[in-house]
């Protein structure tokens, strides 16, 4: 092991703005249902231009309750891509439903739109599209044939708080759209989640499911739970209408996402920062590409993720990996595809090879450190590590 301090792979970025606001939400008694989750639900969605923002206590609930509330079930297709965190597609099986993976495009890393329609069935009743590392590519063609088709679009914007693509926010197209809020997220609550949506009925219905399936409380409604003063039980709040889950954010990580918000723009400014400079840093390398951002995109950067070159192997990559771990540089594999998981390729009889450019991508991709505080001499020693690393695995050739 290396030395030097540790360079970790992703690191929130919390100021004394955030520590106050979660410290007065404890003080004030109210932990749960209050107007920390209004507040953090009104800036996510004004921020994105959607009517309707859900908070929830994970990017996995979200997708969850979204596909709850499509009335998605056994005997349904939902389309994904196979190149992602495996909750994009696990919310599929979570409510019985099959997803069919679409390959990707290999420049984007996202969902390839010319094989999108040939994948379409009758039994077609969502797609879910990812923001694959923060890059919008392609959301508008994908919203276009899912409208001419008819079918909901889901955005999976977990990595993606902040991107637009031709100006309108990545969460804004399609039907509805989820942003994560894990501490390796843009911005983070500690654990959490936000439905965006203009679907009054989907926004209805996803905040009773993520309530136990209690009734909404209508506007100018006397307050129906006063459990956090003194337990009584009144009006309707044990009364359920629907099947639900508890899938609610707590007042203390709602308080932190609202002062999160509050300096997204901040936070944002210092990602594409950091990312420029490991840009220019890499910029002429022979040996990996980092993700392409489509002119028209604004990307917001979740990861830095690298694309080996091709000669390179699967056993390379984890051998790289793992030479900057032994240096003290986080480092990670994302991602392997989904469909190849052991328990997908049972579940759904997938075998190797059916996914090509998301095979080949998965084998060479990693991400190498990325947070805001990143100096310019950290991103140094990442970029020669890494050069050293590979160098290694090719002692023949140069390495850059
Ligand atoms: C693409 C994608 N979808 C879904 C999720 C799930 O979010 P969470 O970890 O908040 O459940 C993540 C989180 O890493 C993600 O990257």
């Amino acid at each position: 092991m290396s030395a030097l301090s540790p360079i970790p792979l992703s690191m929130p970025d919390i100021s004394d703005l955030e520590e106050v606001m979660v410290l007065e939400t404890l003080r004030s008694g109210r932990l749960s249902i209050g107007p920390m989750v209004e507040k953090f639900e009104s800036l996510v969605a004004r921020r994105v231009g959607c009517r309707f923002g859900i908070a929830v206590n994970s990017g996995t609930s979200g997708l969850h309750l979204l596909m709850a509330s499509l009335g998605i079930g056994p005997g349904d297709e939902v389309i994904t891509t196979p190149y992602s965190f495996i909750a994009s597609s696990n919310c599929i099986l979570m409510v019985g439903a099959r997803p069919v993976f679409v390959d990707i495009d290999p420049v984007s890393f996202n969902m390839d739109p010319a094989q999108l329609e040939a994948a379409i069935t009758p039994r077609t009743k969502a797609i879910i599209a990812v923001s694959t590392f923060g890059n919008p590519a392609h959301m508008d063609v994908y919203e276009r044939i899912a409208d001419h088709h008819g079918i909901p679009l889901i955005e999976d914007s977990c990595e993606a708080l902040g991107a637009t693509l031709n100006g309108r926010a990545s969460g804004s197209f399609g039907t509805a759209g989820v942003f994560g809020f894990y501490p390796n997220k843009q911005i983070t609550t500690g654990e959490g989640g936000m439905i965006v949506t203009d679907d009054s009925g989907i926004a209805e219905l996803c905040r009773s499911m993520r309530n136990q399936g209690r009734p909404i409380p209508r506007p100018g409604a006397a307050h129906v739970h006063t459990h956090s003063a003194g337990g009584q039980h009144m009006g309707s709040w044990l009364a359920h209408e629907r099947l639900g889950f508890n899938f609610r954010l707590s007042e203390l990580n709602a308080a932190l996402g609202v002062g999160q918000m509050e300096r997204l723009d901040h936070i944002l400014a210092a990602r594409d920062t950091i990312a420029n400079q490991y840009l220019s840093r890499l910029a002429g390398n022979t040996f990996a590409t980092p993700i392409q951002v489509p002119q028209n995109a604004r990307m917001s950067w979740f990861v830095f993720a690298l694309r080996l070159a091709d000669r390179f192997t699967q056993m390379d990559r984890d051998a790289i990996i793992a030479d900057l771990r032994e240096n003290g540089i986080g480092a990670a594999d994302y991602f392997p595809c989904i469909h190849l998981q052991p328990f997908y390729r049972n579940l759904l009889n997938i075998t190797a090879g059916q996914f090509p450019q998301a095979e080949a991508l998965a084998q060479r991709s990693m991400a190498i450190p990325f947070h805001n505080r990143m100096t310019s001499s950290e991103i140094e020693r990442v970029v020669s590590t890494l050069e050293r690393a590979v160098a290694k695995r090719m002692p023949q050739r140069k390495a850059a």
